[in-house]
């Protein structure tokens, strides 16, 4: 199968299991995982924060940010497209106890502006307004088509946000793409966020984990949080060998994903029916529209699934992620698919 419903598909590559087979071990909730300390380590390093934690998941290490960030009964601003608030379970209502408040951008770009995001905070109506605990931002945006925040636009919200005293979380599940596509590194994407979560699992390729970002005092308190939350995990160097060679190796090759998105971008755009907006795709996301084709989004789906490939259906729109595991080929083979199905 040609899998293009997300970047998370991506299988070990043969580096990852000979170095998941031969990494030293030990237990990681004593700290003493020597493969782990050293992703932390040098996690930390990259994006020049002061410490780093490996978790299992990327929502554990987003929830464990707005838990630690906040207090029970304050708001957290996001995007109202943004994973943490809708994939992530409704976590920031059950272990922070706060409240969501999504905020629309106008542009529909799933980048805000200081100004979309200053019209919803409550800083000073104490008696009638939850707080605004933490604003959350996301690089790049998942559910806007792997849109991406300028190195300018993040350090305006995060100077302006502080200014209030109020704090920002960096959802960079999908940073080093973001990273690669505005060649600018992920420690100046992320300078000024006071935490960052990132996914090794993700378009860099790892079987499994997240690092949380932040400094050495959010992160001890954050080890915390994760063993409470069942994130203690024990010889789990096993698989921080696959992920140190996927923070370190897949950067090198994720401009590929971009180019196979860009193609198949091209490639869609002319298919009767479709409307994309080909400027907007930046990454390996591509999510296009076709509520003009004469089929709906899950009968393509299901026509491209007898073809060998899969993607995606979200009401009238259909997504398509690249990774390393969809070549140049398989771009081609999805496009006269596409063009079979659409015709
Ligand atoms: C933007 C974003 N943040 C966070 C996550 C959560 O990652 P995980 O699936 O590891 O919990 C995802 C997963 O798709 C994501 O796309």
């Amino acid at each position: 199968m040609i899998d293009l419903r997300s970047d998370t598909v991506t299988k070990p590559t043969s580096a990852m299991r000979k170095a998941m087979a031969a990494a030293e071990v030990g237990d990681d909730v004593y700290a003493e995982d020597p493969t782990v300390n050293l992703l932390q380590e040098k996690a930390a390093e990259i994006f020049g924060k002061e410490a780093a934690l490996f978790c299992p998941t990327g929502s554990m290490g987003n929830q464990i940010a707005v838990k630690l960030h906040t207090k029970a009964g304050d708001e957290i601003i996001i995007e109202e497209r943004g994973h943490i608030f809708n994939y992530e379970m409704g976590t920031p209502s059950v272990v922070a106890g706060v409240l969501v408040r999504p905020v629309r951008s106008a542009d529909g770009s799933g980048i805000l502006t200081w100004d979309e995001i200053s019209s919803a905070l409550h800083t000073n109506q104490p008696y009638y307004a939850c707080p605004t605990g933490l604003v959350c931002l996301e690089n790049s945006h998942n559910l806007a088509g792997g849109t991406i925040l300028t190195k300018d636009r993040t350090d305006e919200i995060c100077e302006k946000a502080h200014n209030l005293t109020i704090p920002v979380h960096l959802d960079g599940a999908r940073i080093f793409n973001a990273s690669v596509a505005l060649n600018e590194s992920v420690a100046e994407l992320s300078k000024n966020c006071d935490s960052v979560q990132f996914c090794l699992s993700k378009g860099l390729g790892a079987p499994v984990g997240s690092m949380l970002l932040g400094t050495k005092d959010f992160i001890e308190e954050a080890r915390v949080w994760r063993k409470r939350l069942g994130g203690g995990m024990r010889q789990v160097g096993v698989l921080a060998a696959a992920g140190l060679i996927a923070m370190t190796e897949t950067p090198k090759i994720l401009h590929l994903d971009h180019e196979n998105a860009k193609r198949l971008t091209e490639g869609v755009a002319n298919l009767k029916g479709v409307s994309i907006d080909a400027e907007k795709v930046a990454t390996n996301i591509v999510i296009f529209d076709v509520s003009n084709a004469e089929i709906t989004a899950g009968e393509i789906c299901a026509k491209l699934k007898e073809h060998g490939i899969l993607a995606s259906a979200f009401g009238n729109s259909i997504r398509m992620v690249t990774h390393y595991d969809v070549s140049k080929e398989d771009i081609e083979t999805t496009l006269k698919a596409m063009e079979k199905i659409i015709k």
